[in-house]
């Protein structure tokens, strides 16, 4: 039977309820917290273990909790609206995690899915480079056969939680002449020697998420750490984000609909003039459009997480990466516009660290640049619709 398209199931429903209560009780309260410290919050990470919420997509079969891809949406957006960057331990869990899915071995799926269920280990992605980043093909790290073995060299930038994570899909380049197609993806272990991390990057949001360059210096690894065949890593990588890009629009739904909650909250409070500034109606105009433009952006995501459990599937789905890059964008230019506004309802204290909209809004704006900038998704989209 087909995965149903656009209406959740009442188990969805459900799962919302307890996965909101969990955020509203054990990640909320130390937002605030973690974007001032930038520091990754292991408690946080406990607690998504617990309650098997760090990575629920992967399948049953690996030990994992088996959610579908509405669920894992689900998931990330409560989780986000209590805090952005907690929201990244699912959404690059999967993002890490989703190349083997498609296209690795089943030793290799066996190996290294199931310390991830175990919540033992996260799993980052790195495809971006210093020089690379929209051209992510023009990628320069290198992978050179030798024996059973390859030895990796470069840099790989803007990895997310590079450095609390135990595992890397990375992609480098095997053969220097074949562009895109000489292009293979690995997984790459933390504790392989040669492998270090610079400095955390000075972000102006998802600050308790850390993002760092992940340096190979002559790191050797088996060959059989190879996800796919040689040259598939490219296609792999992209094919990838076709499915985490609805991760990110769930990121940014989270975000704007927290920003939404407290702004309602708080103009219902406000007095000014003698009465509740909710009683303006150039306020309440306001609140419309910002509810109106989420939940637009909730069903495109929604429907685009349908496709994409169909399409894990083995019902491959022609739209996805349409549906994908247009749920990420919709979704992330729908929650900077919504935390911009939310500052804007609370005024001069929506300005302040007193009040959480202003995090949010700085929260917000990486969901317009990270997997893929909303120019790149653009441009997928336009090519899907021309081609
Ligand atoms: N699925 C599978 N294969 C695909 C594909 C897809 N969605 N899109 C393209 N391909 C294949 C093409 O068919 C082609 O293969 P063949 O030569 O065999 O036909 C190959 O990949 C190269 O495709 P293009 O010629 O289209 O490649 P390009 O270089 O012109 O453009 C791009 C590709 C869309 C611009 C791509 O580089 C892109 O998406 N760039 C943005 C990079 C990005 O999103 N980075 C995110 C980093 S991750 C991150 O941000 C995570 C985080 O921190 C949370």
């Amino acid at each position: 039977m087909s995965f149903p398209l656009y209406a959740p199931a009442e188990e969805h429903d459900m799962l919302r309820e307890s996965v909101r209560a969990l955020a509203d009780e054990k990640i909320a309260p130390y937002a605030a917290a973690a974007d001032e410290n930038e520091e990754f919050s292991w408690d946080v990470y406990k607690a998504l273990v617990s309650a098997d919420l760090h990575a629920v997509h992967v399948p049953e079969q690996y030990g994992g909790a088996g959610a579908d891809a509405l669920a894992t949406v689900i998931v990330i957006e409560e989780v986000a609206r209590a805090c952005a960057s907690s929201s990244l331990i699912p959404a690059v869990n999967k993002l890490g995690t989703v190349p083997l899915l498609l296209s690795a071995s089943e030793e290799l799926k066996s190996r290294y899915l199931r310390p991830v269920a175990r919540g033992e280990g996260m799993f980052s992605y790195a495809l971006s480079e210093p020089e690379a980043g929209s051209d992510a093909a023009a990628m320069k790290t290198k992978a050179v056969a030798d024996g059973d073995f390859y030895v990796l060299n470069g840099t790989k930038m803007w990895i997310t939680n590079a450095g609390v994570s135990e595992y890397y899909t990375l992609m480098a380049v095997t053969d220097p002449s074949a562009g895109p197609r000489g292009i293979s993806a690995f997984v790459v272990e933390k504790a392989d020697e040669g492998v270090s991390f610079g400095p955390k990057e000075r972000k102006l949001g998802i600050k308790g998420s850390p993002t760092r360059q992940v340096i190979l210096d002559n790191v050797r690894i088996p060959a059989d750490r190879m996800i796919g065949a040689p040259g598939t890593g490219f296609k792999t990588a992209l094919a990838t984000l076709d499915h985490t890009r609805i991760t990110i629009a769930a990121q940014a739904l989270g975000i704007a609909q927290g920003a939404l909650d407290y702004a309602i909250g708080y103009v219902k409070e406000r007095k000014q003039f003698g009465r509740p500034i909710a009683d303006f109606q150039g306020l309440q105009f306001m609140v419309a459009d910002m509810a109106m433009k989420l939940e637009a952006a909730r069903q495109l995501t929604y429907h685009a997480a349908a496709k994409s459990e169909r399409a894990m599937h083995g019902e491959p789905q022609k739209d996805l990466t349409f549906l994908s890059s247009a749920a990420k964008c919709a979704a992330s230019d729908a929650a900077m516009e919504i935390t911009t506004d939310a500052v804007q309802l609370l005024g001069g204290y929506g300005y302040t660290k007193d009040f959480p909209v202003e995090r949010m809004m700085r929260d917000a704006k990486i969901t317009q640049i990270y997997e893929g900038t909303n120019q790149i998704q653009r441009m997928v989209m336009a090519r899907q619709l021309l081609k």
